[in-house]
């Protein structure tokens, strides 16, 4: 298939103009201001799937934003790849870190991007990475390579929490069937270390408020013979964690999995400097759960942090005053096994425990998901490793991450199928972050990495 670096080569400044468009498109799924950008996002998509060849494309209507469809069934015996990915992007914020307005896309070369990349909210996550499925579908109806059948599905929640998909997903079993499903939404070791995420992090994601006094007290009057919520706050928090960074909340534990210590040192094996790992986020040491590597505390632990803290005054100058409430918002990165919704109880049942008389709190559950965490002797696998090694000519690293994605666990559930995790972005591309970008190497890779999976799989698929 040495044809698809020709094809590449030949359209890669239409393939780079084109994701242009799409990030010009603000997309924010959290903020309703944008909803006219998010439909018009879930529009654009959808034509870009009619002109790469797909069949049967629609705006399937949800309870919040659709969800896109399209498939190219070439034949029932064959197998069926279902593809994912989200057309939504996080908030921009804070704007003014930006070197270059977040929706107004340039190209920039940068260290571990010498080729250019791509700067714009959305450019990794996951526009461009679900662009590159786009881009490598049409690739393979345009040249007569299409292996197999193929099913899109994009949706326009990721970022908020997928709510709506545990409506779609079991109303449309027959609809998504499939025999493996391929996302590109998470990261890679480095351009030169290709890896392929074999794990993803559950979460609970909960705010709190804590009430203190009926209004705003003079600090002066009434500080020190009332409760003030922000400091109750504060040293509630504080004690979630123990001396030794472990979560104080009773059961958090009880269904995490300890890895054997073969595990643990298969997986100390995969390239890491804490060298560089310090320096590029410019801190003297890190930090985290006695025992445990930075590799494990980040991607095989449980965690929890404090999001967004706020409450008093916090204008210019100095204002006297003991605020009547605090909040703050919490998430907790959980680890296959451990259920979302279990935790959020414990953790509600735990944090109204531990306040004192003085003031109430209120626990809110935001969103979660579960974990996952998928075995690598499936063919699904196996393809990917094959199509690594074919296009980066090096067997890639299998890896847990960090980072969830809910939808992942609800597919298994309700579909029954497993989920292969081939992303291209790098942890320096600051997703979520000021200034997010995708390098132009990791995109024209990434299109041409994925039609060897549709191969090897189609393969392995009528050979077993
Ligand atoms: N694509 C990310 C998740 C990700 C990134 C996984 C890099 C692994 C490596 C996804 O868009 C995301 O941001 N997910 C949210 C969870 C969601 C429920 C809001 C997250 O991880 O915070
Ligand atoms: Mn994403
Ligand atoms: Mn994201």
């Amino acid at each position: 298939m040495s044809s698809v670096k020709n094809y590449i080569n030949e359209n890669k400044n239409q393939f780079v103009n084109e994701l242009k468009d799409l990030l010009k498109i603000p997309s924010v799924s959290a903020d309703s201001a944008y909803k006219k950008d998010v439909l018009n996002t879930a529009n654009f998509v959808l034509k870009s799937l009619k002109e790469a060849g797909c069949d049967n494309v629609e705006l399937c209507e949800t309870p919040g934003y659709p969800i896109v469809y399209g498939e190219k069934i070439i034949d029932k015996n064959l197998p069926t790849v279902l593809v994912y990915g989200h057309y939504d992007v996080q908030p921009p914020d804070p704007i003014n870190l930006w070197d270059s307005p977040p929706f107004e896309p340039v190209i920039k070369k940068t260290d571990l991007h010498p080729e250019g990349a791509i700067f714009a909210r959305g450019a990794c996550d996951d526009k461009g990475q679900m662009y590159m499925h786009v881009k490598a579908l049409e690739y393979m109806t345009k040249t007569g390579n299409l292996p197999c059948n193929v099913k899109f599905m994009i949706e326009g929640e990721e970022e908020v929490g997928s709510e709506s998909l545990s409506w779609f997903v079991p109303r449309n079993k027959e609809k998504l069937a499939n025999d493996v499903i391929l996302i590109s939404d998470t990261g890679m070791i480095a351009k030169d270390v290709p890896s392929i995420t074999t794990g993803l992090r559950g979460l609970s994601y909960v705010e709190v408020e804590v009430t203190g006094p009926n209004r705003d007290l003079h600090s002066g009057l009434y500080g020190g013979a009332v409760a003030n919520p922000i400091n109750i706050l504060a040293k509630m928090i504080a004690s979630l964690q123990d001396e030794n960074n472990h979560i104080t909340i009773p059961g958090f534990y009880d269904k995490v999995e300890d890895l054997s210590d073969e595990e643990r040192a298969e997986m100390a094996k995969a390239p890491f400097s804490l060298e560089a790992y310090k320096k590029a986020l410019d801190i003297a040491d890190v930090y985290g759960e006695k025992g445990y590597t930075t590799n494990e505390r980040n991607s095989i632990r449980p965690t929890l942090d404090v999001n967004g803290i706020w409450g008093g005054y916090t204008g210019e100058g100095a204002k006297t005053v003991i605020a009547s409430k605090a909040y703050a918002k919490i998430s907790m990165r959980l680890v296959p096994n451990q259920d979302w919704k279990e935790i959020t109880e414990l953790f509600k049942k735990h944090f109204e425990s531990i306040a004192p008389k003085s003031v109430k709190v209120e626990v809110k559950p935001h969103h979660g998901g579960q974990g996952y965490v998928t075995p690598i002797d499936n063919i699904g696998y196996q393809a990917a490793s094959k199509a690594y090694e074919t296009t980066f000519g090096k067997t890639p690293i299998p890896q847990r991450s960090g980072g969830s994605i809910p939808i992942v666990s609800l597919f298994e559930q309700e579909l029954g199928s497993k989920t292969i995790l081939m992303g291209f972005g790098l942890d320096s591309d600051a997703i979520h972050s000021p200034n997010e970008h995708f390098g132009i190497w990791n995109y024209l890779k990434g299109i041409e990495t994925i039609p060897h999976f549709y191969k090897y799989f189609t393969e392995m698929y009528t050979n077993q």
